[in-house]
């Protein structure tokens, strides 16, 4: 008997996909270097008669033609690596799956190189943690068509479901996959920040407690702003340190770490100037929380602020629906951007359909961005949409009451701060931008154009009339 399908790496997540693709009655199987995962496969998989190798040779040997693989080792070197144990025992027409965390860049390398062997190699972003490679991820392959179409049931079965609608679609040709996965983690960082600086205004602005914050993003994940990381949000806010009995969110260090998905959504908007401030801030701002000592002293210099004002919880849940709509608006933004750039066609309907499930940024208000996109698969932007100027309309006056108040009495809330003025800015007709080109041709002769005539200008600034 041969499998239909091998997992290279029986980690967490490719354990739990595989035990996943096992519950819906594929036959699978799995390598790993390590004795110790094989035998967890084999004893969580113990119903299905999972087996696993850790001799390569044989595991590529129990596999159907052509062999369709999927990787899920750690990012980076160690995929290169795997992939040149691989490639003398692989022939014409077998698909290599990288499912990990990869940069896209280095995505296309590898799509270019396998390619003169004659393999397939696809890029797939995988999202929705342990749980969700378990019990139903969201999955953003690209790569070859035709290859797709080899594993397409598997995917379908294995993916969350939102209705009847599997939460994975073929998303486009070469690190297409890999580049929607880096803006939804992009997206992720955003919406985390925004959470954040929301919980750093009920504390420190209105003086909640932690279980009173627990009870506000409990009743606001009832409502419109249903989502994934707002329910294990109110969680955390409940959860007690084993030992002390204390909030373990009160001992847990105010210096947050990252991976990198975010730097690199950020970079790549630099790269494709295509701006994404709000994402830009939840960057930053991790790295900004690692300074720690400088900001304990910082704060000393200039002493210790009265965050306290006077907002309702109504007027900051329309600041984070309206900020939380920016985060989702600029990260689709980006992916028009780089699919004309990198001519991807990405069907950006479809990308919104297949994250309102099984994702770490699935929402109920991914359903209005499909609606949107479904409607003009054209949309340059979503603030073009007029279900979504009429939502956005009705959140500003608790957006600008909530934000300004903050900003007033010295709260640090970048992401918030930025994604106004962003709204602000794009929903402006003339910018000030004029003085920049005035200013460049000025100092360096650098040209301008006019509104009242067509051509390239120069103007001999010195001779102030
Ligand atoms: C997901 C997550 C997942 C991972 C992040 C964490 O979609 O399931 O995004 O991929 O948890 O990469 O990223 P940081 O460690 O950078 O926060």
């Amino acid at each position: 008997k041969k499998y239909k399908l091998g997992m290279i790496g029986l980690g967490t997540m490719g354990r739990n996909l595989l035990l996943n693709m096992a519950d819906k009655g594929f036959s699978v199987t799995g390598y790993d270097k390590d004795r110790k995962m094989i035998s967890k496969l084999e004893e969580e998989g113990k119903k299905h008669n999972l087996e696993g190798f850790d001799d390569i040779k044989s595991f590529i040997a129990s596999l159907q033609t052509p062999r369709t693989l999927i990787l899920l080792v750690p990012a980076g070197p160690i995929v290169d690596s795997v992939i040149a144990e691989l490639k003398p025992l692989l022939s014409k027409g077998d698909i290599i799956i990288d499912s990990g965390n990869s940069h896209f860049t280095d995505t296309n390398r590898r799509v270019d190189e396998l390619e003169k062997d004659g393999l397939h190699f696809f890029g797939m972003g995988i999202s929705g943690g342990e749980e969700g490679a378990r019990f139903g991820p969201s999955m953003m392959p690209g790569g070859d068509k035709q290859a797709y179409n080899v594993v397409k049931d598997v995917f379908d079965a294995v993916a969350a479901k939102v209705g009847t609608d599997p939460c994975v679609t073929y998303i486009g040709p070469g690190a297409s996959g890999h580049f929607v996965k880096m803006v939804h983690n992009g997206i992720e960082y955003a919406i985390m920040e925004l959470i954040a600086e929301v919980y750093g205004i009920l504390k420190n602005g209105l003086g909640y407690s932690n279980s009173e914050i627990y009870k506000v993003f409990k009743k606001w994940n009832e409502g419109r702003l249903q989502s994934f990381l707002l329910e294990i949000t109110a969680e955390i806010f409940l959860f007690k340190d084993t030992e002390t009995q204390n909030d373990l969110l009160d001992q847990i260090k105010d210096e947050a770490r990252s991976k990198g998905t975010g730097k690199w959504t950020s970079e790549v908007s630099m790269e494709l100037q295509l701006p994404v401030p709000t994402i830009n801030e939840a960057v930053s701002n991790r790295d900004l929380s690692k300074f720690k000592a400088l900001r304990v002293s910082l704060e000393e210099a200039f002493g210790k602020k009265d965050t306290k004002i006077d907002i309702t919880v109504d007027e900051l849940e329309n600041a984070f629906y309206f900020s939380m709509i920016s985060a989702y608006a600029q990260g689709m933004h980006l992916l028009v951007q780089a699919s004309k750039e990198y001519k991807y066609d990405l069907q950006l309907q479809e990308i919104a359909k297949i994250w309102r499930g099984g994702c770490i940024i699935r929402a109920k208000f991914l359903e209005d961005i499909y609606q949107a996109y479904d409607k003009n698969h054209s949309l340059e932007h979503l603030f073009g949409d007029a279900g979504i100027q009429n939502i956005i309309k009705s959140t500003l006056g608790g957006t600008r009451k909530s934000i300004c108040a903050a900003i007033a009495s010295g709260l640090g809330i970048p992401a918030f701060a930025s994604t106004l003025t962003y709204f602000d800015t794009i929903t402006t007709g003339r910018m000030p931008s004029n003085l920049i080109q005035a200013q460049r041709d000025f100092f360096g002769a650098h040209t301008f154009e006019r509104i009242d005539k067509e051509g390239i200008f120069h103007a001999d600034w010195n001779k102030l009339s």
